[in-house]
């Protein structure tokens, strides 16, 4: 990424529906100015439905399963696919896997992640439930940067919701996916835009 003016080359790591992954691609085929340029949509499912979104959008796709093969071994082959398209940075949108350390590693401060709520609250699953439970007034999506700690890296940007009275966690998901979609585009370019950023982010972290 040494060059300001170029688009980044972007892989989007998915494991289902891709919603986010096709919310990123159609950011950059309609706005000119949007610093990166989706070159390959990885799934370690191959039943994932975004794998059609994707190609219907005409970005390349590639599987690598999960399925038999020991963690480090799945992130050896990812990581070998991820260079094999002169990948520069990575979005992971509903990914369902937990990289190790050691990928991580391999990419730093270039692995962003979506997740359903203001974190640092209600990291992991079930996040509308929790919120819910919780009798929370408010909502949200959070972009983050991926390190070790499970979304627990430094926080780019996040977008906020109400809780409505009668919401079931289906209807809170709703009115958080919509978020995120505008969400993750935003937070990317913001990201990509401010090189420096990158940098001053990562040694703080
Ligand atoms: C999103 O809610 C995202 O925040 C979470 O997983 C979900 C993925 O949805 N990490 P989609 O596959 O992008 O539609």
């Amino acid at each position: 990424m040494a060059e300001p003016d170029r688009r980044a080359r972007l892989a989007i790591l998915i494991s289902g529906r891709g919603s986010n992954m096709e919310a990123l691609v159609r950011a950059a085929r309609t706005n000119p100015g949007f610093p990166a340029e989706p070159v390959i949509v990885v799934s370690n499912r191959a039943d994932a439905a975004g794998l059609a979104v994707a190609g219907a959008l005409g970005v390349p796709t590639a599987v690598v399963s999960s399925r038999g093969r020991s963690r480090e071994a799945f992130e050896e082959v990812l990581d070998a696919c991820l260079r094999a398209h002169a990948a520069e940075v990575i979005a992971l949108a509903g990914f369902m896997r937990i990289l190790t350390p050691g990928f991580v590693g391999r990419w730093p401060g270039r692995i962003l992640n979506i997740h359903p709520s203001l974190l640092p609250k209600y990291p992991g699953l079930d996040t509308h439930a929790r919120a819910l439970a919780a009798g929370d007034s408010e909502a949200g999506a959070t972009v983050h940067l991926v390190t070790d700690q499970l979304d627990g890296g430094p926080i780019l940007a996040q977008a906020r919701v109400p809780v409505l009275p009668g919401d079931t966690e289906a209807r809170l998901a709703a009115r958080v996916l919509e978020a995120e979609h505008r969400l993750y585009p935003e937070a990317l370019a913001a990201y990509l835009a401010d090189r420096r950023a990158v940098a001053d982010t990562l040694r703080r972290s």
